[in-house]
């Protein structure tokens, strides 16, 4: 019998939501895995970076976005940010009636899939919170893991600074003081540090992984018959700083023509 409720809930879009620019990641791969869902994607620019905030103001900020989020009929709500995954996905989950998917999960199991000296690279707020410690370590305890933080990775990205020796300037800056640890992968535990990605391969000679694929996978995999089909997707952006500098930066990340940007900044008390 066919459904109304179903065909409601195909029409819906996915949202993803990031402190500014690392979420991206996750909507170029959402886009490729899920061709046929309309997607809404929202950066706090004017407030990046929420690595060097405290999780009161991360849980409020998060709060707030989300709330604006599940008023444009949504059907799930990816963090598409460690730092809010860490600090606000309780809060989230207690407050919204909606499927929400954080990225720290994903990335637990697949760190434990993995018997080495770990490096994982992450903000100040995810390092405090003590979350992937808390997880990995109850599943494992003789896991090797040590904490880095790159708060640089995440200016220079929100900043729109593509130049590569610039980049190459700042993984160098922060490998000189990892190098003497002895890491034999590094684990990117920031959605902004997977612009960094290639950059810190060629530069440490070591093996970089994130846990994107692993998010979106889980998406697609909880969305089943919610999952829209034969739809042309439309993809809307939110910043709460500039829209035309927004656009040149996620443009420039997705490798998209021409992206629909609004700025929001009404949300922001
Ligand atoms: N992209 C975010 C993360 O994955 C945080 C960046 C920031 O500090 O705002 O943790």
């Amino acid at each position: 019998m066919w459904d109304k409720n179903l065909k409601f809930q195909k029409n819906k879009s996915i949202a993803i939501f990031d402190s500014g620019f690392g979420g991206l990641f996750i909507m170029k791969e959402i886009i490729k895995v899920l061709p046929h869902e309309d997607v809404i994607y929202f950066g706090d620019n004017i407030r990046a970076p929420y690595g060097d905030r405290s999780e009161k103001e991360i849980i409020k900020h998060s709060l707030r976005i989300a709330d604006f989020l599940n008023s444009l009929n949504i059907k799930v709500l990816i963090l598409g940010c460690n730092t809010i995954s860490a600090c606000a996905y309780k809060s989230l989950k207690k407050s919204l009636k909606i499927d929400i998917f954080e990225i720290i999960s994903p990335s637990v199991k697949k760190i434990l899939k993995l018997n080495r000296k770990i490096g994982i690279l992450a903000t100040k707020a995810t390092i405090f919170s003590k979350i992937y410690q808390r997880k990995i370590l109850k599943y494992n305890k003789k896991m090797d893991l040590s904490f880095f933080s790159c708060p640089l990775f995440v200016s220079l990205v929100e900043k729109g600074v593509f130049d590569e020796k610039i980049l190459e300037e700042a993984v160098r800056y922060y490998l000189k003081n990892i190098e003497s640890k002895k890491i034999e992968i590094f684990f990117l535990g920031c959605t902004h540090y997977i612009f960094f990605k290639e950059i810190l391969k060629k530069i440490s000679n070591k093996k970089i992984i994130d846990s994107v694929l692993e998010c979106v996978e889980e998406v697609k995999n909880n969305l089943k018959e919610k999952a829209s089909f034969l739809n042309i997707p439309k993809y809307m952006f939110y910043t709460t700083k500039d829209k035309k500098e927004f656009k040149r930066i996620a443009e420039k990340i997705l490798q998209m023509e021409d992206i629909n940007v609004r700025e929001k900044k009404n949300i922001i008390n």
